[in-house]
């Protein structure tokens, strides 16, 4: 019989011995993703890849597999697949919702907290050697408690960090493509509004909706302008929704004051951006779902997804179910 044969394109933080049952494994073992031509390679003898938000799963790639029963992603986003070719060639393409819902929200937090009271700016002011005495004025912050906080996409995550303003009595505002339920509504806390409304409204701006052609750029220049200039702006989400020059300009301007983000475009921001240079802005290296046993389950989540995959069936969670 046919043994299936799979590519995982890194080491992961869970045990393959499920895994090993049903396939051939070859782990891509490097710190760094595997190479674009590597996995054009891999992909033409492989029945199951699984792979990572760092691999661009393209319709070339897609189109040169001749086996491929399975796509299985180790994220809740995809937008690094080609989701039509894939589902034109008939390949489920597996990710990992939910699981990583509450670790994203908590560093959506840490990100907004940290922004807020200055934490980056006066951990590197206390190695400096620049503290000398308590000050009034010293590295002052807006309040969090009792401020409105907007949130753009009411998705798992987005919900998740309404219901944890609730503990910061906030004014909740959200925005999404389509208005959520009333009942949703009432028990999150949350008010429906535009997104015009909520970017003139709103204390915090966090950014929970994924990149797609309607998201690109969502945030450029128009959006800053319309901002409070002492709005601070949060993105776990995909960098790609961030017009980056426009988010350059308006904290260098001070059009906003700050921003903490966990995602950049291109991803490693290069070390030469301007966006560096900033003090006002924390950045994070993609870790919004990075705790231990969020991560294992993530893992566990996308073998489920593979195995299912391999042996013809429906896939655990699937993004396109094909027929
Ligand atoms: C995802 O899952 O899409 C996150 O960006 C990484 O956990």
């Amino acid at each position: 019989m046919h043994q299936a044969k799979v590519f995982i394109t890194r080491r992961l933080p869970t045990d393959l011995a499920q895994l090993r049952e049903v396939a051939t494994i070859e782990v891509w073992e490097e710190r760094q993703p595997p190479p674009y031509e590597v996995l054009l390679e891999k992909v033409k003898t492989i029945d199951g890849l699984l792979c990572l938000l760092t691999d661009r799963i393209d319709k070339q790639l897609i189109e040169a597999a001749t086996c491929l029963k399975v796509i299985s992603q180790m994220a809740v986003g995809y937008d690094n697949i080609d989701i039509p070719t894939a589902t034109a060639k008939k390949i489920p393409v597996g990710h990992t919702p939910g699981v990583l819902t509450d670790a994203t929200a908590d560093f959506t937090w840490a990100l907004l907290m940290a922004a807020a009271r200055r934490v980056v700016e006066a951990d590197r002011f206390t190695r400096a050697g620049l503290w000398q005495t308590w000050e009034p004025d010293l590295l002052l912050g807006p309040n969090i408690t009792g401020a409105t906080l907007g949130i753009v996409g009411l998705g798992r995550i987005g919900q998740a960090v309404a219901r944890r303003a609730k503990g910061f009595e906030m004014r909740v505002l959200y925005t999404s493509k389509q208005r959520c339920q009333a009942e949703l509504e009432k028990s999150l806390g949350v008010e429906f509004v535009s997104f015009e409304g909520l970017l003139q409204e709103s204390d915090f701006v966090t950014i929970h909706t994924p990149l797609s052609d309607d998201t690109y750029h969502f945030f450029s220049y128009r959006q800053f302008e319309m901002m409070k200039h002492s709005a601070i702006l949060i993105n776990t989400a995909r960098g790609g929704v961030i017009n980056q020059d426009a988010l350059y300009q308006a904290l260098l301007q001070g059009q906003i004051a700050g921003a903490a983000i966990d995602v950049t475009d291109p991803e490693p921001i290069p070390t030469d951006s301007l966006l560096l240079t900033l003090d006002n802005l924390i950045i994070a290296p993609h870790i919004g779902s990075a705790s231990q046993q969020t991560r294992e389950k993530m893992a566990n989540m996308a073998i489920a997804n593979l195995i299912a995959g391999l042996k013809g069936e429906r896939l655990p969670y699937c993004v396109n179910h094909p027929s």
